[in-house]
């Protein structure tokens, strides 16, 4: 089959190296992640981080995660303590992104981090950007490869779908595994859940030995990519939902539901894991159809479920 998308590259060792080149001269490129999909630049450049806020239309004052292949590179530009190794060693590489203190010495854009003295890190596990970053002598900024406030990609197509050409080379790793976007947890201060994700406050509460809270409402600065307009697939959604008429599509989560033709069923095992995969495929679908509204029973609040509420109920924002 012919290739429709002309910047869309598979990952392989040629496409790979092409990626490298165009991250190294501080152009950006969309990549893989086992969350979801992201815009890569190189850190320590001004100019790639710039790049990355005009074609995301993000306010500047919302700082990005940084991502590294190993805690080596990390050491120079931030300061980590044992419960941040305790975590690394359970849970990195992997889906959890870690705020720490910035070192004043770091080479880090300000522009990346929104000036603040912290900054958030990250150890993606997916296989094509875990090569990538090895092969650099930098790490990336990397946030989500939406335009801003909308759903996060979770395949190189939907990259596509918000950027376009504008963006001049897409990584194609398949599809996202867990198609929601990382767990981030502030180990500068009070330690607590600023985002929820795959990895729960409970498997971190267990670790740490210690009760986790979840953040509940973020202040200006503490987590911006928690404020309220968030996640919106662009039409109104209604939560908790027992019922849908016809004309709204219906999201539905377990056997129970019946087959239709606006029925969209996360996962009819009632497995949240999956019913997370699909989320942001499923309201990018809807969307497309062209339905006006959705709307959604109500999804367990446990485990992965409380990640999946925390971006519905800012999506129905
Ligand atoms: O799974 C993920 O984390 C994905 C993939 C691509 O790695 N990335 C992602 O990035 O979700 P983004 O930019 O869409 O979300 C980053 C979140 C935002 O909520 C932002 O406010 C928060 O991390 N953040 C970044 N730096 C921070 C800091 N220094 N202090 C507090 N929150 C920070
Ligand atoms: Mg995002």
């Amino acid at each position: 089959m012919k290739n429709i998308y002309p910047n869309i590259f598979k990952y392989n060792k040629n496409n790979l190296s092409k990626a490298k080149i165009i991250l190294k001269k501080n152009g950006i490129t969309a990549v893989p992640t086992e969350t979801v999909y992201g815009l890569a630049g190189n850190a320590y450049s001004d100019k790639s981080i710039k790049k990355i806020y005009n074609l995301k239309k993000r306010p500047k004052k919302n700082p990005l995660i940084i991502h590294y292949h190993s805690i080596s590179m990390l050491k120079k530009d931030a300061y980590i303590d044992k419960k941040f190794f305790k975590l690394y060693k359970k849970f990195s590489p992997g889906p959890l992104t870690y705020i720490l203190k910035k070192k004043p010495k770091s080479k880090i854009s300000s522009l990346a981090n929104s000036k603040l003295s912290s900054i958030a890190v990250r150890f993606p596990k997916n296989i094509a950007i875990r090569n990538l970053l090895k092969q650099l002598n930098f790490p990336l900024a990397i946030p989500s490869a939406n335009i801003s406030s909308s759903v996060s990609p979770v395949k190189a197509t939907d990259v596509f779908d918000e950027f376009g050409k504008k963006i001049s080379f897409i990584l194609d790793g398949g599809k996202s595994r867990i198609g929601l976007e990382s767990t981030v947890i502030s180990l500068y201060g009070k330690i607590r859940i600023l985002r929820p994700g795959a990895i729960s406050h409970i498997k971190i509460g267990k670790l740490l030995k210690k009760k986790i809270s979840i953040l509940k409402k973020a202040k200006k600065l503490e987590s911006p990519g928690l404020l309220k307009k968030h996640y919106s697939p662009g039409i109104p959604i209604k939560l908790n939902c027992k019922k849908s008429d016809d004309k709204a599509a219906f999201i539905v989560l377990g056997k129970k539901y019946k087959k239709g033709k606006n029925i969209f069923n996360l996962s009819r095992s009632t497995n949240l894991n999956k019913a997370a995969k699909n989320l942001y495929k499923t309201l990018r679908k809807i969307k497309k159809l062209g339905y006006k509204k959705i709307n959604i029973v109500k999804i367990p609040n446990k485990e992965i479920g409380i990640a999946i509420n925390d971006r519905l109920k800012r999506a129905s924002h």
